[in-house]
């Protein structure tokens, strides 16, 4: 089998995967092909967490034993993380496929190739990192999660070419076309939780739903973070705080907020997590491991500048969604999205790892994992509360 061939077989593993896209979690998103005289005769995937093992649905489904000279696709190893070290490589081997092609390894380094070998011990010919970026990309929320016992925290940005998010006059609607505000919302049906601060809740008085084409509205957990709750003080309150789906609000505040306020929002069906102040600011890292506490893997603050520039600064933001489009302010006044930050030499930016690029008509999207210099130096008056 020739590269290319064994690349657009694993795009059809990657693709079947790709349909348990936000239904999986804590789970990885898992796709399985198989492939018979050049023709894929069976695929399966992970529908839901707790689903049987991919390549096992797939041999139930197929209803026969592969034809000799089968080759299986997998875009994850079967390996103690996915919990298919046992059951996924007993059917494989028991299957009689003889020829398994594998994309990401496990993701825990302790767990990586135990499938492949035992796989290769039952006498199963395995190659193993075909399309691994894509494969591993596919699920940067559990991988995150099964390496370090935290949620991921990612932040989505939507800019001018000179990395402007809104106008000096606070116009932010619309920056980016139809095709990127889809495309976030696929981002939104996938991770567990969205975040955003106060000021852009006051500002845009967002949805926060992810609303895609032919499906039902689906709303994750929505957390605002507002120290004060001044959003609770107004006459009228944010739409998310009284919409059909309040219940999946979580406004987190400090112990420095008035008590009429959470009661308020609680009387409304709102849920509120009050954690401790540090320098006058709701700490990320309590805030992070309470999401660890009720199993929330994954974070997507939508903004605004302030929230997401205080995680940089915190070295608390893991991963960044740029979506640029071909228009320029060039107006010092309008709103850049990170701000705060002393850079004097080139050595100390900020850098993406992993750099992904997609176009959605003409704009162009760059995401990737932060890296951080090993100093960074924040003008704490840029922030400064009170
Ligand atoms: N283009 C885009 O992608 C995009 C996305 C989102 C928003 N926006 C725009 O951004 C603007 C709003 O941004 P913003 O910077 O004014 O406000 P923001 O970042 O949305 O909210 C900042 C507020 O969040 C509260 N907060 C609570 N805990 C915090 C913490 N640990 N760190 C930081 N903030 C914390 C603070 O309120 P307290 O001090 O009261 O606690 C702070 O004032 C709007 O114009 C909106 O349209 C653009």
């Amino acid at each position: 089998m020739t590269q290319s061939e064994k690349e657009s077989f694993m795009k059809v593993a990657l693709e079947e995967a790709r349909k348990g896209w936000g239904c999986t979690h804590p789970q990885p998103m898992i796709g399985a092909a198989l492939v018979e005289a050049g023709q894929v005769v069976a695929t399966s995937y992970i529908e839901q967490p707790g689903s049987t093992a991919p390549e096992v649905r797939l041999f139930e489904r197929l209803g026969r034993k592969p034809k000799e000279g089968a080759s299986l696709f997998l875009t994850l190893e079967p390996g103690p993380s996915s919990n298919r070290l046992e059951s996924g490589v007993r059917a494989i081997i028991d299957s009689g496929v003889s020829y398994v092609v594998i994309g990401a390894s496990d993701p825990m380094p302790e767990h990586a190739n135990k499938g492949a070998d035992a796989l290769k011990e039952g006498g199963v010919k395995v190659e193993r990192r075909i399309l691994i970026e894509d494969c591993e990309d596919l699920n940067i929320i559990s991988n995150f999660w099964v390496q370090n016992r935290i949620p991921i925290f990612a932040a989505k940005s939507a800019t001018t070419l000179d990395g402007k998010i809104a106008c000096r006059s606070g116009e932010s609607k619309w920056i980016t076309g139809e095709q990127a505000r889809q495309n976030v919302m696929k981002w939104r049906r996938l991770f567990p939780s969205i975040a955003v601060g106060a000021g852009t809740l006051v500002e845009d008085d967002p949805r926060l739903t992810s609303r895609i084409e032919g499906e039902p509205e689906w709303c994750p957990m929505r957390f605002v973070f507002d120290g004060l709750l001044r959003t609770a003080m107004g006459q009228y309150l944010p739409s998310i705080y009284t919409d059909d789906f309040r219940d999946n609000t979580i406004v987190v505040t400090t112990d420095a907020a008035g008590t009429g306020y959470i009661r308020r929002l609680e009387t409304e069906g709102v849920n509120v997590w009050v954690l401790p102040v540090e320098n006058m600011k709701v700490p990320f890292s309590v805030f992070r491991k309470r999401c660890a506490d009720v199993g929330i893997n994954g974070v997507y603050f939508e903004g605004g500048s302030r929230l997401v520039s205080e995680l940089l600064h915190m070295r608390e933001l893991n991963y960044h969604f740029n979506y640029r489009a071909p228009i320029l302010l060039g107006d010092d006044k309008a709103k850049s999205v990170y701000r705060g930050l002393r850079t004097e030499k080139l050595a100390q930016a900020i850098r993406l790892e992993k750099v992904r690029h997609e176009m959605f008509g003409d704009d162009q999207l760059m995401r990737g994992f932060v890296g951080y210099p090993a100093r960074l130096d924040v003008d704490e008056t840029v922030f400064s509360h009170g």
